[in-house]
């Protein structure tokens, strides 16, 4: 990818940098210079600038380390190769020690990090006057500063090196270019169904965005089994159209009996990966559905804190059967 669009609310300084480009590709072309096809494509005044990604030197040992890293990250994994490779070159490796601010709660950011080695905390000032509130540890594989470049807003906590950490630093024009639109789209696309689930309702809009992030999207056909009692479970899902039902196998040679009806903003499959039982119902699409899906890894991370939650609706299961 060369080029992609970038959102209406760029500051001011980045247009700054966007001029710049353009002279330095207009000044290239001058001079016979192979230079990209966006820069012949978009004038000078055209919002859209032309891409010339940075390419930081590296050692095959580091690209391998940070392409692993990006696989496990949800931001980055579904990137094309291409594009992959040009966010790779792009990554600026930097070293923190213990107690160092990387980034500090308010001020501007231009960059987001990928943690290589090291682990990092992160704490918030919810309200002025008020101590930091720890947040999380950031680890190896996970990557932390996209807020202030998905949204153009000041830095929205701060992250400070726990141990001696290096992390790999990716510059704003290159997030904007290959990475921002994809992550955005896929936000907003999850965010209103996820405003529906109730269990969901309490949930900070970091970690909703973090989710929107993990999702993935499944459909399935009427008549469909979506899960299967007595399978093993991996995946959880929210409804985002259609009606499903449950049914259950009380007694085996006995046959099922529906015990409960799910529409959209409903959820299921979280037993299975709460107690890591075979699935305790039968989940069959009464419409063409379309679920929204996270794997046990993502569950287990995104959705930990709201265990005792899932666990005490998880009741309510029993209280019916009883009935
Ligand atoms: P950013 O605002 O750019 O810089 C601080 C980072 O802290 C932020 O991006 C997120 O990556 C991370 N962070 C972790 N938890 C939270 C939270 N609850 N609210 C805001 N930011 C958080
Ligand atoms: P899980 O056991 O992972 O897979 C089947 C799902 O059906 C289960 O999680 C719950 O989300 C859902 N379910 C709905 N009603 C019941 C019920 N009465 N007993 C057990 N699971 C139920």
């Amino acid at each position: 990818m060369e080029v992609s669009s970038e959102s209406d609310s760029e500051i001011d300084e980045e247009e700054q940098k966007r001029i710049d480009e353009e002279m330095k590709a207009r000044q290239q072309k001058k001079k016979g210079m192979r230079t990209s096809v966006s820069a012949e494509v978009y004038g000078i005044h055209n919002v859209k600038k032309p891409f010339i990604p940075r390419v930081i030197p590296k050692t095959n040992d580091q690209i391998e380390r940070i392409k692993d890293k990006c696989m496990q990250s949800f931001i980055f994994n579904s990137l094309e190769p291409k594009e992959l490779k040009t966010v790779i070159d792009s990554f600026e490796e930097k070293k923190y020690t213990a107690g160092q601010n990387v980034i500090t709660q308010g001020e501007e950011g231009d960059v987001l990090y990928l943690v290589d080695s090291g682990e990092l905390d992160c704490e918030k000032v919810f309200k002025a006057g008020d101590p930091p509130t720890y947040l999380k540890t950031y680890k190896p594989g996970e990557s932390f500063g996209e807020l202030a470049l998905l949204y153009n807003a000041p830095r929205a906590a701060t992250i400070r090196a726990k141990t001696d950490s290096t992390c790999w630093a990716l510059d704003r024009e290159c997030f904007n270019n290959i990475v921002k639109d994809a992550a955005v789209k896929k936000r907003e696309k999850y965010e209103n169904t996820l405003k529906k689930v109730e269990i969901l309702k309490s949930i900070d809009p970091y970690e909703l965005g973090q989710i929107c992030d993990a999702l993935k999207t499944e459909n399935f056909e009427k008549g469909e089994t979506i899960i299967k009692q007595g399978d093993r479970g991996d995946i959880f899902y929210i409804l985002d159209e259609g009606s499903a039902h449950a049914e259950k196998v009380f007694e085996e040679g006995k046959a099922p009996e529906k015990v409960k009806d799910y529409k959209t903003g409903g959820y299921f499959g979280e037993l299975a990966l709460l107690k890591g039982e075979p699935r305790a119902a039968t989940i069959v699409a009464d419409t063409p559905c379309k679920c929204l899906s996270l794997d046990r890894m993502a569950f287990k991370r995104l959705l930990g804190p709201l265990e005792k939650i899932l666990q005490r609706n998880s009741e309510n299961y029993i209280k019916y059967m009883k009935k």
